[in-house]
């Protein structure tokens, strides 16, 4: 495994439409295992194949106190509800803001070994997944912001439950 560049805005890779994964092959495990390790060392709870260059629609996540899941060629099946939300990304430090995401989501997907899974998701689950599938359609959640004072400066030592 290997801890990989994150590319930060405005890297034309972050706003690129990422392609389906065509075949769920070596080459996209060790994607994965990368991508979970670069996630883990930089404190994220989730990451996005294009974050590292990659424009393919791979995202992983992991939760506090729990295990790394990652998801291939992830669609929406359902999303309900709304609320707001403190966000950050990896892709564009030293900001935080504060958005709107659904309170619960449903996605389909593939898991690492070419299985076909389906992801049930509420509250900071639910947003992680939104943002990573944000990720892969080329939107970063600075699009979501409704105004100037809701996107802060902060430190990037500060940072938590960045994506
Ligand atoms: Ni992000």
């Amino acid at each position: 495994m290997a801890v990989l560049a994150i590319h930060h805005l405005p890297d034309p890779v972050l706003r690129r439409k990422a392609k389906r994964v065509p075949a769920i092959d070596g080459s996209i495990q060790r994607l994965i295992d990368d991508m979970v390790e670069t996630m883990q060392q930089s404190n994220g709870v989730g990451l996005a194949a294009p974050q590292v260059g990659v424009s393919l629609r791979v995202v992983v996540l992991q939760m506090p106190e729990g295990e790394p899941i990652a998801l291939i060629n992830p669609e929406v099946v359902k999303r309900s509800g709304e609320r707001e939300v403190a966000e950050a990304c990896l892709s564009v430090p030293g900001y935080a803001g504060e958005i709107k995401r659904s309170v619960s989501i449903v996605v389909k997907g593939y898991d690492r070994q070419g299985k076909a899974i389906r992801i049930r998701a509420t509250e900071i689950m639910a947003q992680a997944l939104e943002h990573e599938l944000d990720h892969l359609n080329g939107a970063l959640y600075v699009d979501h912001i409704e105004s100037q004072d809701k996107l802060h400066e902060i430190e990037p030592e500060s940072e938590s439950e960045v994506r």
